[in-house]
């Protein structure tokens, strides 16, 4: 590390997790500074295609934002929490929101691929907690109201606004990185969820603890398996990401440019 402060004097209010199909994002922070992972110290080591690892510290709107280009999933070798590093560090700088974004499985026919869903709430189905070994009443973290309800009325606002559709549901989080199989599709349906990916609830849960605030998007790139026609591969979430890619990006940007925190 080249100076004491990692940031280099920049002082984001905003850090973004940009997931499989959102990297685009990434090209639209002005006056951008490009720092590796390898460079900052907690920071994870990706390796996932369609990933890099960068943090691009800027601005979007009038906000100073972090965006990680990035993140290290529980099922890259079991530790679910890959990210924690980058969040405390994130959170000690001052960041007061997360808006984390992925790929995710749609488990609702109205909720087709190619579409946006905001998470309300999720399902903690893997039932491992990043914050295992941490200690002191802290950690006892209130999961109500873990997606933050004023901003997610104002991302609706600016989503509607702006004519994107967009839905919001309960995100089922899974270990993968196998796809489900047919019944573990319609026993996530009985749950209650809408939406079925391998990321974002530890980094939820991370944050909160931080005292961050968070909203999350997924990109819906298929229906569950069995509910859709399709053959269900990474490549495949790559394609349909890729292809939505333009009106999800178009989207996030608004929500970023737009929210008064
Ligand atoms: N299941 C789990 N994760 C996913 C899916 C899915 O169907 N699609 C994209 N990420």
């Amino acid at each position: 590390m080249s100076s004491g402060d990692p940031f280099r004097g920049r002082r984001p209010r905003i850090a973004v997790l940009l997931g499989s199909g959102w990297a685009p994002l990434a090209q639209r922070v002005a006056d951008p500074l490009c720092l590796p992972y390898a460079e900052l110290p907690g920071f994870p080591a990706t390796g996932i295609a369609g990933h890099r690892s960068e943090l691009v510290l800027g601005r979007i709107g009038p906000h100073q934002v972090a965006v990680l280009c990035g993140r290290r999933h529980a099922y890259e070798g079991g530790d679910t929490a890959a990210m924690k590093g980058a969040i405390t560090m994130l959170a000690a700088a001052g960041v007061e929101l997360l808006v984390q974004t992925n790929a995710a499985g749609s488990l609702d026919e109205a909720m087709q691929p190619g579409e946006l869903m905001m998470l309300g709430d999720h399902l903690n189905l893997v039932q491992q907690s990043p914050l295992v070994g941490e200690s002191g009443s802290a950690r006892f973290v209130d999961m109500r109201d873990a997606y933050d309800p004023a901003l997610r009325a104002q991302a609706q606002g600016i989503a509607r606004r702006a004519g994107i559709t967009l839905h919001e549901g309960v995100y089922a989080w899974v270990l993968g990185p196998q796809f489900e199989t047919p019944a573990e599709i319609r026993m996530l349906q009985t749950l209650g969820a809408q939406a079925v990916g391998m990321s974002t609830v530890p980094e939820t849960i991370l944050a909160r603890h931080a005292g961050l605030r968070v909203l999350a998007f997924s990109l819906l790139t298929n229906m569950g398996c069995g509910l859709g026609a399709e053959a269900l591969s990474h490549a495949h979430t790559l394609a349909v990401a890729n292809d939505a890619a333009p009106r999800a990006v178009a989207l996030l940007e608004a929500v970023i440019a737009g929210l008064e925190l």
